[in-house]
């Protein structure tokens, strides 16, 4: 159990009376990608979430952009001050937060039996989650609704174990993912290859080989592991391209789920997050296409700023500000004579995404 961070002063806290708190360690927002599912509690504010927990929300963007709490099981349980006090609104209030996340809503429904049609005794909650009422604040939860949170506290926990057991595809390919970044990247004493072997550049360079044969009218080309096939390994922009390919191949053996397509834009992606470059979210489900794509499509570095627009514009149909923005990825690596005729770094540092 954690708690969120105060965000008021205790010279506030202290006016308003406000009950001492616990000794929970303060949760941070990366602490959610650990856990497998949730069950967040608060008091209501005026029939919602008070402030705390949703600047805490707030905090959380990173791992929303990259949708890594996507797919995880999570319970509501609040207490309001009075019987109107929002029982029911502040769970369909704070579902909103869940959803931009992609979190699953776990309500209770009546499988609480029983205990749901009390009608001669105060009692809080509702099919959607456990709750109570404060009062003043001095007010305790009765036997009954400790009994529903008890019982919610299992459902959600069972509901957790069984998703995580029988995860739909999605799900499953994602764990997959996490799992080979960490491969990748030298977290709990696994190899570690591209910070071992520096080879942070050449994984960008095959991810975007990949990616860059895309052709907007035909629908061809693009990442989708064509980049296997002997065939494309010979275009001549594709020179010293196998290098990466071997490197990857004892770590890609151990993730047979993962098609090519994923995994080497995968490498891409952790290459950028390795060199301190920022978090890129990822999506699993590329499948793998049997054919090569035409040669010529990538960009041909003998020409200028038209042939760019040629081939990021017409034929990927990207823009202008994706063309500057993409060939920031030169701030890793450099050139090698013998894979295109250039030789040496295109920064001081090519280990360091600038
Ligand atoms: C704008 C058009 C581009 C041209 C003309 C171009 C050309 C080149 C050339 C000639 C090299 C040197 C290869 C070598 O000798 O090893 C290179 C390296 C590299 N390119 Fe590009 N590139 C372009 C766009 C991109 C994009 C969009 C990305 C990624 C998003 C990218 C990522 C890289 C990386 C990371 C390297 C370093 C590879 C290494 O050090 O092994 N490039 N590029």
């Amino acid at each position: 159990m954690k708690q969120v961070p105060e965000t008021l002063s205790e010279e506030i806290l202290a006016k308003m009376g406000a009950p001492q708190k616990g000794d929970a360690p303060i949760i941070e927002p990366n602490d959610l990608v650990e856990a497998d599912g949730f069950i967040f509690g608060f008091p209501t504010r005026f029939g919602m979430m008070p402030a705390q927990f949703n600047a805490f929300l707030d905090a959380t963007g990173g791992l929303w952009q990259a949708q890594k709490l996507a797919g995880k099981p999570a319970g509501i349980f609040y207490s309001t001050g009075s019987q109107g006090g929002g029982q029911e609104t502040t769970v369909l209030t704070a579902i909103t937060q869940l959803v931009h996340h992609g979190l699953i809503f776990v309500p209770i429904g009546y499988t609480f039996g029983a205990g749901m049609f009390e009608m001669e005794k105060l009692k809080g909650g509702s099919p959607y989650v456990a709750g109570t009422f404060a009062g003043d604040g001095s007010k305790q939860p009765t036997e009954l609704e400790l009994e529903q949170a008890f019982h919610q506290g299992k459902y959600i926990a069972t509901v957790t174990k069984k998703l995580k057991g029988s995860a739909p595809t999605q799900i499953f390919v994602t764990s997959y993912t996490r799992s080979t970044s960490r491969l990748l990247t030298n977290v709990e004493g696994n190899s570690g290859l591209i910070a071992e072997k520096n080879c942070a550049p050449l994984m960008l360079r095959l991810a975007w080989h990949s990616a860059g044969t895309y052709d907007n009218f035909s629908k061809t080309g693009g990442p989708f592991g064509t980049m296997t096939l002997k065939a494309e390994q010979a275009h001549v922009a594709n020179t010293g391209i196998d290098i990466a390919l071997r490197l990857l191949e004892p770590i890609k053996e151990q993730f047979p789920i993962l098609s090519y397509a994923d995994f080497h834009q995968l490498a891409g992606v952790v290459a950028v997050e390795v060199t301190g470059g920022p978090d890129v979210p990822f999506h699993p489900g590329r499948m793998e296409k049997p054919e090569p794509p035409v040669e010529g499509r990538l960009p041909d570095p003998t020409k200028r700023s038209n042939h760019l627009r040629d081939v990021f514009e017409k034929q990927m149909g990207l823009s202008d500000k994706a063309i500057v923005a993409l060939s920031g990825a030169h701030t890793l690596g450099g050139c090698h004579k013998e894979r295109s005729g250039y030789e040496g770094p295109w920064t001081v540092d090519p280990l360091v995404f600038v």
